[in-house]
């Protein structure tokens, strides 16, 4: 268990995501960046500056092995997650790895499998299951607002127009399904549990990925996810949720921000609407959970033990179904 104070994180490498959600994220949640490691010491020196992240070290290796670090965000590339993970586990260290946690399901169970081993608490960076607005959505319909639930329509799309961009590799283990189309299968397995059945096709582009995909899920039932993902279109993370007895409609359950919106439809009544709780970064209230699971303040929750097979798991049937 660390010392007392507040956590010291470590992040590996100089991701754009660790700028422009983790660290902002941190901060509200009162954490700490003690160092970020990247390959190029001139560069990670520059970004820990830009950025305040903190010392920059110079390889990841060095940064796990660091005695002043306590916990590791690792923001690589998907195809990189199961190396560096198995690494940051193995030393010891508490794990927030980027979604997904990796990018074959061959490679989540053998993550999954040191996890256990070594009893290292590790988390799968999908941060909305922490977050006030599931929490509003999960109460409603377990209060009976839409009756049973039968179906999800979930997409997420945006725009990679860079050819370089790390999504657009195939040998970095990109495409849309790993990088956005994971979280509406997330969002399935969170009301309906482990699929039984997938349906998918694709586009492809890019450096040999898929540029888009949809498809379907299929869960006890009769159950069902519809998703659609890709990096072509605009942004668009709209999801509803389908009951025997009404929808609810929310503009974007995965990352809400200001003006974001949850509507609910009941037959013969007006629809309701109200606007999404944002007012912390997306990844605070996980980043809070964390440090007090590490800490020993609460129980661990969502670690990646319980749910991260069921979503590899599904991306694997998605994409083989192609
Ligand atoms: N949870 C979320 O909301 C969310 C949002 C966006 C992305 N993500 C996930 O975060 C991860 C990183 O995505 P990102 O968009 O932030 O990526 P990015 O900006 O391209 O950063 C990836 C970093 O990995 C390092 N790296 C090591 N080997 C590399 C290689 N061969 N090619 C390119 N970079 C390499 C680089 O840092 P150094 O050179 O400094 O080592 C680079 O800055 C992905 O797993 C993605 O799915 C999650």
């Amino acid at each position: 268990m660390p010392g007392p104070g507040p956590l010291r994180w470590g992040i590996v490498s100089t991701a754009n995501i660790a700028r422009a959600a983790f660290l902002p994220a941190l901060r509200a949640a009162g954490g700490t960046p003690e160092a970020v490691a990247g390959r190029d010491l001139a560069r990670t020196r520059e970004y820990a500056q830009a950025h305040g992240a903190g010392r920059a070290v110079q390889g990841y290796q060095r940064l796990i092995d660091d005695p002043d670090v306590d916990i590791l965000y690792i923001a690589l590339p998907n195809a990189l997650h199961a190396e560096w993970t198995i690494q940051a586990l193995k030393a010891g260290k508490p794990v927030l790895c980027e979604k997904p946690l990796c990018g074959t399901l061959a490679d989540t169970e053998r993550v999954l499998s040191v996890a256990r081993e070594t009893g290292t608490l590790l988390w799968e960076a999908f941060v909305f299951p922490f977050n006030e607005y599931l929490r509003q959505i999960r109460s409603l319909i377990a209060d009976g607002a839409i009756g049973e639930l039968r179906e999800i329509q979930s997409d997420f799309h945006f725009r990679v127009s860079r050819p370089d961009n790390v999504r657009m590799s195939a040998e970095l283990q990109g495409g849309a399904l790993r990088d956005v189309g994971c979280y509406p299968v997330r969002l399935a397995q969170e009301f309906f549990g482990e699929h039984r059945s997938a349906w998918a096709a694709r586009e492809l582009g890019g450096h040999g990925v898929d540029i888009e995909t949809w498809g379907s899920l299929g869960y006890g039932d009769g159950r069902r996810l519809l998703l659609s993902c890709g990096m072509r279109r605009e942004y668009d993370t709209f999801s509803r949720l389908l009951g025997t007895a009404g929808q609810i409609e929310v503009s974007n359950l995965f990352h809400p921000g200001p003006g974001d919106h949850v509507t609910l439809h009941q037959p013969g009544g007006e629809p309701v609407r109200w606007t999404a709780p944002a007012s912390e970064p997306a990844f605070t209230a996980a980043l809070r959970h964390i440090s007090a699971a590490v800490t020993g303040a609460e129980p661990p929750r969502l670690l990646a033990t319980e749910t991260s097979l069921a979503t590899a798991s599904a991306l694997h049937d998605l994409a083989a179904a192609c």
